[in-house]
């Protein structure tokens, strides 16, 4: 398959102008708005509607999505989010209930909270979610916050939060946040936790160990109930990274686990889309005795009635406005009804099913870090061919662009060197699988130069990633304020002016 990504020369569209008056009548106003209200300094361009159609149009087409193609990115779990939930998210019931409503106004959306909830307990094995964080780093925040309260409650102070070197970097970045010092403990040569490394970590200091299992690697955690047993034995909690959740689902739960807390990632697990920083959705399960502490308002249902609950003292308080990203959780609802108690179960043994099958076609080529079987991911390690010839893990992502594949997680988890993390998930078939494995062997094999030089058929070719991860203007608005001030001033610069992150300044006129 020979893949050419569109380039279109776009424009801001606050830059577009040229209204024709041909196409659409104006609409009668409806709304009288008050003169006082009424802005004039806007700049809101009045466009024909096939104008702003194209405009996005053409922007997509420069882009990639789980709609286009596959998408491995490991981690990530880029599944295929299926249109059902869409139609179901956009019905005027959902889109247009206000969060300000009257509880009695809206029972109908307050039960599907309710009934998420309960299938979220009955997946994870906890006894109560709360669905208010926006993501998963912030159901991990919001689950260090409980784990600090509930530690607090008992007249403890503990300082320390374990958590293992192939844990995913939001991980620390959260229980440091929560005010608690990371202690990291290593990974063992089975690709698991280092069990005698924890004990040796544990303490009455210790407030929580953080894990994602199946971790990071792919892998299983082989000791994970010696671990539980560690850790509960100095009176710490355990807290369930649930990114990983599309590996298990159906055959065993962080409750099964024995774990305290767990976090969804219900744009990984549940077929809602992810967002660059959201909408996702991150709720968090506790066991009965961490309930009192979860975010407010909790929606509580008495006899065929649902109403919120803020009378919670012990609760951490609100970590979200209003209930949660509601459009989300309707999606992740509906993907759980659809697919039942089977299905999950289903969805997990296919994920796990392709990851091993493509780990099974690659393992000639590749090194293979850790031998053993693996659930939904795997890590390859492009060391040998960078070695032979030069192409790093960062040059084999780039390149399977011009084959309209996304590259796959780089560089994580840190401990294996030159790493590809690859998730195929559950919805890819077979046909996608090999052609993947092949193309990815065939890029082994090419003209080192070519492979470096890719992406050849991109609308962007490279762009610099350590300027792009430090500067963090992520607008083009925010770009052209930053270079020049304003519009004018980056039309008159532009001209010969290199910009180091981002192609489409080089292309304005
Ligand atoms: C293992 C793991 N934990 C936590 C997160 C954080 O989730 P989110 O991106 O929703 O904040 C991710 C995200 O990729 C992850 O892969």
């Amino acid at each position: 398959m020979t893949y050419r990504q569109a380039t279109y020369d776009v424009r801001l569209i606050q830059e577009m102008r040229g209204k024709s008056d041909l196409t659409l009548p104006p609409l009668k106003r409806e709304v009288e708005v008050p003169s006082n209200l009424l802005r004039t300094d806007l700049d809101i361009p009045d466009l024909e509607e096939n104008e702003v159609v194209r405009h996005y149009t053409n922007l997509s087409q420069m882009n990639f999505g789980v709609d286009n193609g596959f998408y491995p990115l490991g981690s990530c779990t880029m599944k295929y989010n299926p249109k059902y939930a869409d139609l179901l998210a956009s019905l005027p019931a959902v889109g247009e209930v206000h969060p300000f409503e009257d509880e009695e106004g809206i029972q109908g959306s307050l039960s599907v909270l309710y009934e998420l909830e309960r299938s979220l307990c009955a997946i994870s094995g906890m006894d109560a979610v709360s669905l208010q964080p926006a993501a998963g780093a912030q159901g991990e925040f919001t689950g260090m916050l409980i784990a600090r309260a509930f530690h607090e409650a008992n007249g403890e102070n503990r300082t320390e939060v374990i958590i293992p070197d192939s844990a995913h970097g939001t991980n620390p970045a959260s229980a440091a946040m929560a005010g608690f010092d990371v202690v990291v403990v290593p990974t063992s040569p089975s690709g698991c936790v280092d069990i005698n490394a924890l004990k040796a970590a544990v303490s009455e200091r210790t407030a929580a160990f953080m894990i994602t299992n199946p971790n990071t690697l792919g892998i299983f955690e082989e000791d994970i109930v010696e671990i539980v047993r560690t850790v509960h034995g100095v009176g710490g909690l355990m807290y369930y990274d649930g990114a990983n959740l599309n590996a298990v689902m159906g055959r065993t739960s962080p409750g099964a686990m024995d774990f305290d807390i767990v976090h969804f990632n219900l744009h990984k697990t549940f077929a809602t889309p992810h967002g660059g920083g959201g909408p996702g959705a991150g709720p968090v399960g506790v066991t009965k005795k961490l309930e009192p502490f979860l975010p407010v308002p909790r929606v509580v249902r008495e006899e065929e009635r649902y109403f919120l609950d803020w009378d919670r003292p012990q609760s951490i308080g609100k970590v979200r406005s209003f209930y949660g990203n509601f459009a989300v959780l309707v999606r992740a609802y509906a993907y759980i009804l659809r697919q039942g108690g089977n299905g999950l179960r289903e969805v997990s043994e296919r994920a796990v099913l392709n990851s091993n099958y493509l780990k099974s076609r690659l393992t000639p080529a590749f090194d293979m870090p850790f031998k053993q079987l693996r659930k939904h991911e795997f890590v390859l390690s492009a060391k040998k061919l960078k070695d032979e010839s030069g192409i790093k893990a960062l040059d084999i992502a780039k390149r399977l662009l011009d084959h309209g594949v996304m590259a796959p997680t780089v560089y994580f988890p840190s401990l294996v060197d030159e790493a590809l993390m690859i998730e195929p998930t559950e919805t890819e078939t077979r046909e996608t699988l090999d052609r993947f494995a092949e193309t990815l062997l065939s890029i082994a094999k090419e003209d080192p130069q070519t492979v470096k030089d890719a992406p050849h058929n991109t609308s962007v070719r490279r762009i610099d990633e350590v300027y792009a991860a430090k500067e963090l203007v992520l607008s083009y608005l925010g770009l052209k304020r930053k270079l020049t001030g304003n519009l004018e001033g980056l039309r008159a610069n532009a001209a010969g002016r290199k910009c180091e992150s981002c192609s489409l300044i080089l292309d304005t006129k």
